[in-house]
């Protein structure tokens, strides 16, 4: 487990390296979405997380930097307008980079104290304290690559070997009856090597039948919402969504950029292309756009159990592990997740990963939304004591559930009880939706 453990740490490092460095140094200090801190900052934020974690919190070794582990400590959930930052001054770029890799040195040496710790000490336990560190890294190197996003097009180095972007023919949209049942959400805190406070307790929600969407909405099928002036009509949106729109001038998909004329540009990680070429991936929208669509179709989105008993549930009243059955998640074979490619692919290009009900896009490409707010489970327990606001900051009703994993996924964090989340007026997130039917109808 030692090695393991230690095996699994440098990947993540490695990873979040190649990431951070796909942004030029002398960009570090900017901040590409108002509300966040500057890149920078995150370089800080994963040791600081890591060592309040591991060494000073489980272990009680006392601070690695005195000011630095708390100055990097906290990142900001774009909630409030008082998280600004622009009267910090940020410590140079080489104290910080010193900093982190000392904290690597001195955590690869203390995974062994971790593990051998006993007693029931239940964050030393199968390494629990471990997985927080690597999971929390792991988030990072996705919302960092959204971040990432909207800097200018150009100004990121393209990783060696980048994949082609996928631009291959998508599945028609179609819908899938899913049937009466449970949904089994959660997890059984020891059955699991590793769940979040919020995965926890396993509990059962009793779902109607429904209609729901085989593939997400794609961006071709978008860009009928927006040419029929969805984004003009406030009577499509809720009243706090049409104020929003109105107040941040959004009038199409974060990413999306009008050519002036007819023409429509896409933004991806590191290039635009022509908006065309990609209307078979599925669409990344905020929630409160989504719903709009919802309004314009006579749809509705899913719930929480609603979207999980149609991944994992099965005509037969089984759950399954995943929703493709019982394999291990394999990027690229299952689904658009593992940086496989670093953007989505046209829906439906993973039949591996088809749920027992048939729905596509299981996993992958982009996360999905939910209707649900985030909200504990019944019997909740915020059971990490060094880590106590993970989820109770944002059982605030503003946040809500996605499920599933985008292309910025690592495997680990597909799994059944991993619930994402974010706030419905959040435009850059890489999430996606489907809609459940309103008639009850499958046509
Ligand atoms: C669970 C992805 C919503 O990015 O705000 C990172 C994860 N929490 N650092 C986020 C997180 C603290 C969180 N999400
Ligand atoms: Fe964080």
């Amino acid at each position: 487990m030692i090695d393991v453990f230690r095996q699994r740490l440098r990947e993540a490092w490695a990873r979040s390296d190649r990431i951070f460095e796909l942004a030029p140094r002398d960009r570090w200090l900017e901040r590409p979405i108002d509300l966040r801190h500057p890149i920078l900052f995150y370089i800080g934020h994963l040791p600081a997380f890591a060592w309040n974690q591991v060494g000073a919190g489980l272990l009680g070794n006392g601070a690695a930097h005195p000011v630095f582990d708390e100055l990097f400590e906290r990142g900001i959930d774009p909630i409030a307008d008082d998280g600004h930052d622009a009267g910090i001054e940020w410590p140079p770029i080489d104290e910080v980079l010193a900093y982190r890799d000392r904290v690597r040195e001195r955590l690869l040496d203390l995974v062994e104290e971790v593990v051998a710790r006993t007693g029931g000490d239940r964050l030393a336990d199968r390494g629990r304290i471990l997985n927080v560190v690597l999971e929390h890294e792991y988030m990072h190197q996705e919302t960092l690559q959204y971040m990432f996003s909207e800097l200018p097009a150009g100004t990121l180095r393209k990783p060696a070997g980048l994949a082609e972007y996928a631009l291959g023919p998508d599945s028609p949209p179609g819908i899938v009856e899913v049937g009466a049942g449970e949904a089994v959400l959660g997890a059984d805190f020891d059955a699991v090597d590793f769940g979040w406070d919020n995965e926890f307790p396993q509990h059962w929600l009793p779902v109607a039948g429904f209609c729901i969407d085989r593939v997400p909405v794609t961006i071709k099928r978008w860009r009928e919402f927006v040419d029929a002036g969805g984004y003009r009509r406030p009577e499509l949106w809720l009243d706090d969504d049409w104020r929003w729109r109105e107040r941040s001038g959004l009038d199409h998909p974060p990413r999306w950029r009008n050519d002036g004329g007819d023409g429509w540009r896409y933004r991806t990680l590191f290039d635009e292309l022509d908006l065309d070429l990609v209307g078979g991936w599925p669409v990344a929208v905020s929630l409160a756009e989504a719903r709009a669509w919802c309004r314009w179709t006579e749809t509705r989105l899913p719930t929480e159990a609603e979207l999980h008993h149609a991944l994992y549930g099965t005509p037969d009243g089984t759950l399954r592990r995943f929703p493709w059955g019982d394999e291990a998640p394999v990027p690229g074979v299952h689904g658009n997740f593992g940086f496989v490619n670093w953007s989505p692919v046209p829906v439906g290009s993973h039949p591996l990963g088809e749920s027992a009900w048939g729905l596509l896009d299981t996993v992958g490409s982009l996360w999905q939304w939910t209707e649900s707010q985030f909200a504990p489970f019944p019997g909740f327990d915020a059971y990490i004591p060094s880590y106590p606001g993970y989820s109770t900051d944002f059982f605030d009703h503003r946040h809500f559930v996605m499920l599933g994993g985008s292309w910025a996924t690592p495997a680990p964090l597909v799994r059944r009880s991993f619930r994402n989340w974010f706030q419905d007026r959040y435009p850059y997130v890489f999430a996606g939706f489907r809609t459940v039917s309103r008639s009850g109808s499958c046509d």
